[in-house]
């Protein structure tokens, strides 16, 4: 019999493999991209060049850099395919579905013609080169989503702005302000890797049995999709959107600690004293109340962070800070996730990459909890193929 102490449910405290790729860090309450502060990143780099950094473990020179800018411009596009597929969704759908929709076709229709199973794991220029196509067209994909729920139409790229400043471009068709094209980048770069999160396990799962990159980016889609991960920022909005307003903090949260609700935004695995992200997401948000004059946005949020840590002692994530900022620049609710599905892309697949380089086939154990083996009764073995019908 298995000795409970040895179970680790949700796999919490257990060190899984190595990375290379960043350091979450609990203790300092720190998290570092390829060594580099997550915050010195989100104060100086644009989104590119941290994408950069994550698959290629260096910050890029600026040959490096319009390299890959030029790679990403020419990959921004909705293929007439994909924008299809995502038609075929229902437009009162979750997002993620229709995002984890056109990422499917778009995979099936890159890998078209490669015959063997064999083969679907990909060089690591293959990987690359696929990594940056998913950067460059997620945008699209999760612009469209919005405008098409609004009933707009598709907004085309453009070629004169950098990644964040055109994703604003093709969500909302006019040009954003720089205040918010830089909040909107931080987020990105703080959104972009987080070691072994759910939806990044899930995609070096997949990845470990040399499955494709696209197939290990869908099944991080599904992972990052539920509340307790990735689509706590939506849900953020939707707690903002019950309290209303900050007076009536207080007796919201009497009644959802009184029915143990998870209050969305807050709490980490990882980080017990507070998520290393906040104070830098919290200034992007800062900026932005200030930028649109929303005050009210200020006093609910500081009412409820102040209010649930002095009852819990549980802190803050990247969701709380990064949903109403969200909501201030524009995008609808529902298109939260999606937007971290932008982000998280890089990171993801500079997991699958890495993965690769060093591949074990992931496959934990289980303590069998079942019944004792047990028989059939009248059972005869080496019975020829019997009638359902006569069977015991
Ligand atoms: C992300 O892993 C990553 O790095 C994820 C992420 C990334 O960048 O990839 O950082 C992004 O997913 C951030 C987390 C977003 N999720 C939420 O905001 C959802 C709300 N948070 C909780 O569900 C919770 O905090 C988790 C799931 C995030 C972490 O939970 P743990 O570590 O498994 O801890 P737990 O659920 O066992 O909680 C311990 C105690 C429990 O109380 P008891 O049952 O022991 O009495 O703390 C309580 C929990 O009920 N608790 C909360 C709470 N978070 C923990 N109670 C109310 N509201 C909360 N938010």
């Amino acid at each position: 019999m298995t000795d409970p102490t040895q179970i680790k449910k949700g796999l919490a405290g257990v060190v899984a493999d190595y990375t290379a790729i960043s350091k979450v860090n609990p203790e300092t309450n720190s998290l570092l991209y390829r060594g580099y502060p997550v915050q010195e990143l989100a104060a100086t780099q644009p989104f590119e060049a941290v994408a950069y950094l994550l698959w290629n473990g260096e910050l890029p020179d600026a040959t490096q850099l319009a390299e890959l800018r030029a790679a990403e411009r020419a990959n921004r596009a909705l293929p007439d395919d994909v924008k299809a597929a995502i038609d075929l969704v229902p437009v009162d759908a979750h997002p993620m579905d229709e995002v984890r929709t056109a990422l499917s076709l778009y995979g099936a229709r890159d890998l078209a013609g490669i015959g063997s199973v064999l083969d679907a794991s990909g060089t690591p220029a293959e990987n690359l080169d696929r990594s940056i196509r998913l950067f460059a067209v997620l945008p699209a994909i999760v612009a469209y989503g919005q405008r098409r729920r609004r009933g707009e139409d598709l907004v085309e790229p453009r070629e004169d702005l950098d990644y964040a400043a055109n994703f604003l471009w093709m969500t909302f068709g006019e040009e954003a302000d720089d205040v918010v094209v830089d909040a909107f980048n931080r987020s990105m770069i703080l959104y972009a890797e987080h070691s072994f999160n759910a939806s990044t396990f899930t995609a070096r799962v997949v990845t470990s049995t040399l499955s494709d990159l696209y197939s290990a980016v869908v099944a991080a889609v599904g992972a990052l999709k539920g509340p307790l991960h990735g689509g706590a920022n939506e849900a953020v909005l939707h707690v903002f959107d019950e309290i209303g307003s900050a007076d009536n903090v207080a007796p919201w949260l009497d009644e959802a600690l009184a029915s143990k609700r998870k209050i969305m935004g807050f709490g980490h695995r990882v980080y017990k004293r507070g998520d290393s992200r906040v104070p830098t997401m919290k200034a992007a948000l800062d900026s932005l109340v200030a930028h649109y004059d929303r005050p009210d946005v200020a006093a609910l949020y500081d009412a409820l962070e102040s209010e649930f840590v002095s009852r819990k002692g549980i802190y803050p994530n990247l969701d709380y800070p990064s949903g109403p900022a969200y909501q201030l620049i524009g995008f609808d609710t529902p298109t939260f996730t999606p937007l971290f599905v932008a982000a998280r892309v890089t990171g993801w697949t500079a997991h699958i990459m890495e993965q690769l380089s060093a591949n074990a086939l992931i496959r934990p154990l289980s303590a069998y909890s079942g019944p004792d083996e047990r028989h059939i009764d009248g059972y005869v073995p080496d019975t020829a193929a019997i009638d359902i019908a006569e069977r015991p």
